[in-house]
């Protein structure tokens, strides 16, 4: 296993390791059904240290195996039979907000735990992310798993090329694929709504199962194909149409809210193309900036009682940290 090949290397505890947030472009929801979704890793991380200890704990707290339902999923998957170890973790990645902060936070600590096992090589950790994440929230796809162990852009279901990895669960599998980052700067704009992912989705599903829900599936995988072709060739006039596109179709199932509207309706001046981004029902918007009106498109949003963020993607996926 060569770390060359993005393998996580085999160390001895403490171990440190480090995930970035994502951020989702197209597809978010239809993607569980099996449609496509682009998505990219942002400039905001979680960092994990993981040491041996007396008591298993996160973040001093003995509790939190039964608290933290991810926290439990992870030992249960990956640290089955080994002595307690203490976990500390610090995130920039606002929680609740769309961006991934639970992914991230299931990366790190799942590639120091299988760092601490013997290593792992990138498609098994992207497979174990997910059914850790899985296993902690009980629906959902894999795409903002894969997005954070990979790094940079990435379509699931979609795009061209080799593939990175498949992830599999009991009744689907979805082919992780990279997309060229065309260099842009975006801005996300949480509306301070915190919303359950698992609860979005499962509504989602029933209105997806409803008549006309085949035909708007339909829908937005042509969205989501279209715009992964878009992103890899740079046309930003295209890009920020579909964003728009795809805003219409989250609306429509019902994930949209009123102060993501009134984000997305603050953006307009400012922005090229904007769309919720993540569960929706709350959480986060996605804009694209009209170049040179970023600062003017961030004061719009905060005045809006947005929290307003400059994100860049990041090419470096989960990895650890060795000093
Ligand atoms: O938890 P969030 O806000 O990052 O949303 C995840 C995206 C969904 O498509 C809604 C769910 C999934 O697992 O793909």
């Amino acid at each position: 296993m060569s770390e060359e090949s993005g393998a996580i290397p085999p160390r001895t505890l403490p171990i440190s390791a480090r995930a970035p947030g994502k951020c989702i472009v197209f597809g978010e929801h239809a993607v569980v059904h099996g449609a496509p979704e682009l998505a990219f890793a942002v400039d905001l991380a979680t960092q994990v240290f993981v040491s041996p200890s007396g008591t298993t704990m996160l973040n001093s707290d003995p509790e939190a195996i039964h608290r933290n339902s991810y926290f439990r999923s992870a030992l249960e998957l990956a640290w089955i039979g080994h002595p307690p170890v203490q976990v500390r973790s610090v995130s920039r990645i606002p929680k609740a907000a769309g961006l991934g902060s639970s992914a991230a936070f299931v990366a790190g600590l799942t590639a120091a735990l299988s760092s601490a096992t013997g290593g792992i090589d990138r498609p098994t950790l992207a497979q174990r992310t997910f059914d850790i994440e899985r296993g902690a929230q009980g629906v959902g796809s894999p795409g903002d798993t894969s997005t954070v162990v990979a790094g940079g852009f990435v379509a699931i279901n979609g795009g061209s090329g080799d593939p990175l990895w498949t992830i599999r669960s009991s009744e689907r599998e979805w082919t992780v694929r990279r997309v060229d980052d065309p260099g842009w700067v975006w801005v996300v704009a949480y509306s301070g709504i915190p919303r359950s992912t698992a609860d979005a989705v499962k509504a989602v599903g029933a209105r997806l199962a409803e008549p006309g829900g085949p035909a708007l599936l339909e829908e937005f995988r042509r969205v989501a194909d279209e715009g992964i072709s878009a992103v890899g060739r740079g046309d930003r006039p295209r890009v920020a149409s579909l964003l728009g596109k795809n805003q219409e179709l989250l609306r429509e199932v019902g994930v949209s809210h009123p102060r993501l509207e009134a984000l997305l309706d603050a953006a307009a001046g400012a922005a090229e193309g904007a769309k919720l981004t993540g569960a929706g029902a709350g959480g986060s918007i996605l804009a694209l900036p009209v170049p040179g009106k970023e600062t003017e498109l961030v004061r719009r949003l905060a005045r809006a009682g947005g929290l307003p963020f400059v994100v860049r993607p990041v090419a470096m996926g989960a990895s650890l940290v060795e000093g």
